[in-house]
């Protein structure tokens, strides 16, 4: 799913659809990834063995680090000041409740907005300009959603029973393992951590997230300033090599 969201986030940045009057979509996008990532988060450390246990610890130990509140966000996040029964029961709450409806309230938004404004029009060269592009919400996008959706969980169901997920070694709070490692797609994070450690590289992560929520505007001030400028495509091509490089270079290392 994630890897589907990136690549649908890359599509929508590269095909300049998230512009005007599609920026408030965007936003509601970045919401979603949001929500995306902080399921993939909290289903990890849900199935307590080590590598679990400790991710959620290094996360927690991140958040401290934010200043003013990440005392509080990190006691808000664990439910006290270690990883315990009560973090299982808030992952747990998070994970299998709150995230999900929030994720489909979110949706609802994305798809009602989508429906409005209409998918961004792209037209082949000798397409007539007046050719009307319409694909009905019901029963045609629907249907088409629903039976993708199908296909998703069979083909899932058939890989979860096919290649069931193994459990690691017990999670057990007084052996640090060798290894800690995030899911691959935190891999971007953890090696920008130990690039620029603390404060610093939890700011700067915060301001590359608030940069990329506001892109649609700060996208259209460029364009204003700099007329027919297509900057974003160079800019988009090099914060995704860096992402993809850094994601490689992590995955590379020994830990
Ligand atoms: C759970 C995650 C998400 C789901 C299920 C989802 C679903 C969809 C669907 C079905 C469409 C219409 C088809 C298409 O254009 O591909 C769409 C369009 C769009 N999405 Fe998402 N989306 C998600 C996340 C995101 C993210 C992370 C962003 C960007 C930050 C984003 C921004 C947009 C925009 C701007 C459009 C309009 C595209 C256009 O007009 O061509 N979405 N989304």
């Amino acid at each position: 799913m994630i890897a589907a969201v990136i690549l649908h986030q890359m599509r929508v940045f590269f095909t300049g659809a998230y512009r005007k009057p599609r920026e408030i979509n965007w936003m509601v996008g970045m919401c979603l990834l949001v929500c995306t990532l902080i399921t993939g988060f909290t289903g990890y450390s849900l199935v307590f063995e080590q590598l679990s246990y400790w991710g959620a610890t290094v996360g927690a130990n991140i958040t401290d680090t934010v200043p003013v509140v990440g005392g509080l966000l990190k006691r808000m996040m664990l439910g006290g000041e270690a990883y315990g029964e009560a973090t299982l029961s808030r992952f747990f709450i998070l994970h299998a409740a709150v995230l999900p409806v929030t994720t489909v309230l979110l949706l609802a938004v994305h798809i009602a907005l989508l429906r409005l404004q209409g998918v961004t029009d792209f037209r082949f060269a000798d397409e007539r300009e007046d050719e009307p592009h319409q694909f009905r919400f019901f029963p045609d996008h629907f249907a088409t959603e629903v039976i993708i959706g199908l296909v998703l969980m069979i083909l899932l169901s058939a890989l979860a029973t096919i290649l069931p997920a193994a459990m690691g070694p017990r999670a057990d709070p007084l052996t640090t393992p060798g290894v800690i490692k995030p899911e691959w797609f935190f891999y971007v994070t953890f090696r920008w951590l130990k690039l620029f450690s603390g404060t610093f590289a939890v700011l700067s992560m915060g301001f590359v997230g608030f940069v990329m929520f506001v892109w649609p505007f700060i996208d259209g001030l460029l364009r204003r300033v700099w007329k027919g400028s297509e900057a974003s495509v160079w800019i988009g091509m090099a914060v995704a090599l860096a992402i993809i490089g850094m994601t490689v270079w992590e995955a590379g290392v020994e830990h």
